[in-house]
């Protein structure tokens, strides 16, 4: 029977500034982060939303009485943790109101682990009819003011429903995975922000998935024509399309690499307005692409993660027939239109607020209306979230 995904969502922070902006500031050239890094906006997160509130705020509008009853399992995938012990899952299913007898867990490995948690659920659901799994990956993508992987911050979260006879992709079985031991982004637990390598990050990506592609090429005998379309993990819009440009060789029609790379641009439509959002990212880039490329039933879609450390998974999905019914483009172009612009000055003092977990709600809660979860108040380490404004 066919597991995939049945319903899928996110939800991004009400603020952003412009990379016009933060180049000025940063006395650069706005065209290398507008053009080099692919970038215009960032999403910035107020303390009020962490990434439990934004796993609840991009999971409430699309799940069913029904669905909370029949979801057995929920993962949260991320890379912004905010306990080592306990499960952000476990905070998620009880403010969605899911059915208690579920298994609740947190999922690690950089930007990859959405998808482990996607192909960890997908082997749950294989013999369990009619039952469901929520995937939520949610992150705060953070490197410091003034650092170099600053243009490439944001925040967001992406919910994802895996069902049987689901409604919008069919995930096939042809997954490859490819680990190597490199230090190329990483954070240790002391760390408040990450330590990177960006240049050795970049050719890490790159080579991870050559060597990926090469080995699921041969063991599934599919070729880069096969596809409709690829999706990638996506740091930065640049990022995604410089390695697959990288197999876009001569053994690839001109008409084909047009059509593809016309697919990339679709791909990565809300990636460069709202930033990096770590383990969403990938899946942010698939909302994206099924918004905005038209697809007809059974077309395949080739999808690429990539975590550093560095494991990295290739695997396919076939669209199914009315899934354009299951999107919802207009919320998600209002949500984006919708923010509100950060000065630079301002940026900063959130980022500094988030840092000292300094809450301002009169500045932060102000008109969100995606927003029906936020972070209210910690105390004794224990967190509090409220449903109203
Ligand atoms: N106009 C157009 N392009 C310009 C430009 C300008 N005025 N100035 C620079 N560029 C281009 C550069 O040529 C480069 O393109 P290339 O990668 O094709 O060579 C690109 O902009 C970035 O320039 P670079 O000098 O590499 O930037 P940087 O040293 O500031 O680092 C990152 C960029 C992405 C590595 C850095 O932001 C980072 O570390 N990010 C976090 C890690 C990350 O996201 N890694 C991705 C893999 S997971």
């Amino acid at each position: 029977m066919a597991i995939g995904i049945d319903k899928l969502d996110f939800y991004a922070p009400n603020f952003f500034v412009s990379m016009d902006d933060l180049a000025v500031a940063r006395d650069t050239d706005p065209n290398k982060f507008k053009i080099g890094i692919g970038q215009s906006k960032m999403a910035v997160n107020p303390v009020s939303q962490d990434i439990i509130s934004m796993g609840v705020n991009a999971a409430q509008d699309i799940l069913s009485e029904d669905d909370k009853e029949n979801i057995d399992m929920v993962v949260v995938a991320t890379e912004s943790g905010i306990d080592h012990s306990k499960a952000a899952a476990i905070e998620i299913h009880d403010l969605l109101q899911i059915q208690p007898f579920a298994r609740c867990i947190e999922m690690k490995e950089a930007c990859y682990s959405a998808t482990a948690a996607i192909q960890l659920g997908k082997d749950f659901l294989s013999n369990r009819p009619g039952k469901k799994v929520l995937v939520i990956a949610s992150d705060i993508a953070r490197y410091g003011l003034n650092s170099g992987g600053e243009p490439t911050q944001g925040a967001g979260a992406i919910a994802i429903l895996l069902s049987h006879n689901p409604r919008i992709m069919e995930l096939n079985d042809d997954s490859l995975s490819y680990t190597t031991n490199v230090y190329d982004f990483w954070r240790p637990t002391s760390e408040r922000y990450p330590v990177v390598d960006g240049k050795l990050s970049k050719d890490a990506y790159i080579e991870s998935f050559n060597t990926a592609w090469n080995e699921y090429a041969k063991r599934t005998g599919h070729e880069v024509k096969d596809f409709e379309s690829f999706c990638f993990h996506v740091p930065f819009t640049k990022m995604g399309e410089k390695a697959f440009k990288t197999i876009l060789n001569e053994n690839v029609e001109d008409s084909i690499k047009n059509r593809l790379m016309e697919a990339y641009q679709d791909s990565v439509l809300l990636n460069r307005d709202v930033g990096n959002v770590y383990t969403g990212s990938l899946y942010l880039s698939l909302i994206s692409l099924l918004e905005n490329h038209e697809f007809n039933a059974g077309e395949k879609v080739c999808l690429f993660s990539y975590g550093s450390g560095a494991v990295c998974e290739i695997f396919s999905g076939s669209i199914v027939s009315g899934y354009e019914a299951e999107l919802n483009k207009e919320k998600h172009s209002d949500m984006l239109d919708s923010r509100e612009q950060l000065s630079v000055e301002e940026y900063e003092t959130f980022f500094t607020r988030f840092d000292n977990q300094e809450f301002d709600f009169e500045r932060e809660l102000k008109g969100d209306p995606y927003s029906k979860v936020y972070l209210s108040n910690i105390e004794d380490h224990i967190r509090t979230y409220k449903t109203e404004q």
